[in-house]
């Protein structure tokens, strides 16, 4: 069984140990970070109030993935969407969406958005298998919004 619990600094080296170049850190969070990551990059980005960092454990507590919640008005903004590379491609990241997407719920969003790299496609993939669909417009080629009325 798969449940969420907020993150804490330990699991920071965990969530690092899975981006291991700079395409890597890319795809987790677009240019906002800068290569190499580091603990304090990662964890200054949830100082304020409206950000909360997620990981998703399976029943031995065994971190599995993770993921960050920005509330705004009634949207949730997912970001940081990430699984264990050694775990991918069975059903976690689809599982990790589907548990953000209700935490967003619980939160008061009426609406899940996000940005994805536009050449992302596991991402891409596992964001419409949920739901999401591609909004029109935006200025940038590289980048896909996404959106989910809940
Ligand atoms: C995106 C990510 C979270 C998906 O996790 P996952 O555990 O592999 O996903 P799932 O096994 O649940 O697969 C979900 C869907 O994606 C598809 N998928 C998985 N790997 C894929 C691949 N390499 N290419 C195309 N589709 C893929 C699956 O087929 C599935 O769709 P389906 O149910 O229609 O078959 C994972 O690849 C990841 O951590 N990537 C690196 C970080 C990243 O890119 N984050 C996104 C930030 S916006």
């Amino acid at each position: 069984m798969l449940s969420l619990r907020e993150r804490v600094d330990a699991d920071i080296a965990t969530v690092m140990s899975w981006i291991p170049d700079e395409r890597a850190l890319y795809l987790f969070t677009g240019p906002r970070l800068v290569w190499p990551l580091t603990v304090d990059q990662l964890a200054a980005m949830t100082v304020t109030s409206e950000i909360s960092a997620w990981v998703m454990v399976d029943d031995e507590s065994l971190v599995i993935g993770h993921f960050d919640l920005t509330l705004a008005d009634d949207t949730a903004r997912i970001g940081r969407v990430i699984v264990d590379p050694a775990e991918r491609g069975r059903g976690y990241g689809g599982a990790l969406v589907s548990l953000a997407v209700e935490r967003a719920r619980s939160l008061g969003a009426r609406r899940v958005a996000l940005n994805v790299i536009a050449d992302n496609a596991p991402a891409i993939a596992t964001y419409e298998q949920a739901g999401f669909r591609q909004l029109p417009g935006g200025d940038r080629p590289d980048v896909r919004s996404m959106a989910l009325t809940l």
